[in-house]
């Protein structure tokens, strides 16, 4: 494969899936969306306006806890908007797009009703809720598939089956940062989590996906980094200010976290993420796979960023013993639509036609990010390192 072929690739291969996999399981589906904003109005509902709209739904509902947003969402998108309670919408599958802090609770409580669950990232904000989410999608033989995008760039694919093949050898260390120039997220919700649960949460599902890292337990300790700035003034980011123009978002106190997690045996992850990294001209991210005989390195920008248009070449290779490289990709995606898409095409058929290759299933791997963020978070509240246990 020539990595410019990558983003038409990927969007031919996410049409084929939306035709052959989901929309047939799906085509009776009532589907609720709760939580009309940002995320909603540029993925979810374009996306499933458009499953509707050639048979793949039969109806589709908009539930906010601002009215007028749901009643927007339902003018812009076609759809309906369903008040009271979520189990009285009678979903077959329910999108949960709140804030992070509702994810859990809504998330059982439409598995309660019976209805399949495609849950923002991340899961939840505590190990205690991922592991009620768990075990009540296993109770009620429920279906519950949380998006974490930067797990459907073809890329990652690629990585991840390149390390599994042991093309650098066991790995022992991963280092995974995502430093924006200039990108609170342009909602207060979001703004709240923070950024370790905001970008951090991307990061540490892909620590974890790419060597299949899953099974240990360990330690992690974080700390804070780059204060924001004593006037109170938020750098926004720029690919939402229009969004924003019309709220009030309370400054984060804190713009980045740095952790560091040890996972037995003898496993290192260092994290790095920041809304506003100070001395940077462009956003990048960046993955360092460190194994036993070389080093694989993704080097990108995630997410919205207008600097995804611009990374410098190449954004995937290897570094030998001899610091001999061979590079595997030199440009990387310009549309994040595709990764987006992809990931919701990806959860339609898992919800579907539940086949997967992966030994840890979606559900039981946003458990174990869950798991390890809550422990870094708990450093970073008592400044003491934390240990966690990410088996389920
Ligand atoms: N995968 C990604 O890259 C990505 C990108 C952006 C956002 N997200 C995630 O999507 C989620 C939403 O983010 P957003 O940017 O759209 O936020 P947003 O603030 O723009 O939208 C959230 C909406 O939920 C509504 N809401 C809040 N609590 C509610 C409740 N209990 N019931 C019903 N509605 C409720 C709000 O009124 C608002 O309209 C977040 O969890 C965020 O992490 C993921």
């Amino acid at each position: 494969m020539r990595d410019q072929d990558l983003p038409r690739l990927s969007r031919v291969a996410v049409r084929a899936r939306r035709e052959l996999g989901a929309r047939a399981v799906s085509r009776g589906w009532r589907v609720l969306v709760v939580g009309c904003g940002w995320i909603s109005r540029h993925v979810h509902l374009p996306y499933l306006a458009g499953l509707r709209a050639t048979g793949g739904l039969r109806s589709l509902y908009v539930a906010d806890a601002d009215p007028d947003r749901a009643t927007r969402a339902a003018r812009d998108f076609s759809a309906e908007v369903h008040t009271g309670p979520l189990e009285r919408a009678r979903a077959d599958l329910v999108l949960v797009a709140t804030p992070p802090a509702d994810h859990a609770t809504l998330t059982l409580r439409a598995l309660a009703t019976g209805a399949r669950v495609i849950v923002e990232k991340p899961l939840a904000l505590t190990t205690g809720d991922a592991a009620a989410v768990l075990a009540a999608a296993r109770r009620h033989g429920g279906w519950v598939y949380p998006l974490y995008t930067m797990r459907h760039r073809p890329e990652a694919a690629l990585i991840r089956r390149s390390v599994l093949a042991q093309r650098i050898g066991p790995v022992r260390e991963m280092r995974a940062s995502w430093l924006r120039r200039d990108g609170v997220p342009a909602t207060q919700g979001g703004t709240e989590a923070g950024v370790l649960w905001d970008l951090g949460s991307h990061l540490v599902d892909l620590a974890l996906w790419l060597p299949d890292w899953y099974g240990n337990t360990g330690k992690a300790r974080a700390e804070h980094q780059h204060p924001a700035a004593a006037t109170g003034e938020v750098p926004h980011a720029g690919w939402q200010h229009r969004e924003r123009a019309n709220q009030a978002i309370a400054a984060p106190k804190w713009h980045g976290v740095r952790a560091e997690a040890t996972l037995d045996p003898e496993r290192r992850l260092h994290l790095e993420a920041s809304w506003a990294a100070p001395g940077i001209r462009r956003d990048q991210s960046r993955i360092d796979i460190v194994g036993e005989q070389a080093t694989l390195t993704w080097h990108t920008v995630f997410g919205w960023s207008p600097d995804r248009r611009t990374v410098p070449a190449p954004t995937l290779w290897i570094t030998d013993a001899d610091g001999r490289e061979q590079v595997l990709l030199h440009h990387q995606p310009r549309d994040p639509y595709a990764e987006y898409t992809a990931q919701l095409d990806t959860a339609f058929t898992a919800l579907t036609a539940p086949t997967s290759d992966d030994a840890v299933g979606p559900l039981e791997a946003a458990y174990a990010s869950t798991a390890l963020l809550h422990a870094m978070q708990t450093s970073l509240d008592t400044a003491a390192p934390v240990p966690f246990d990410i088996r389920n």
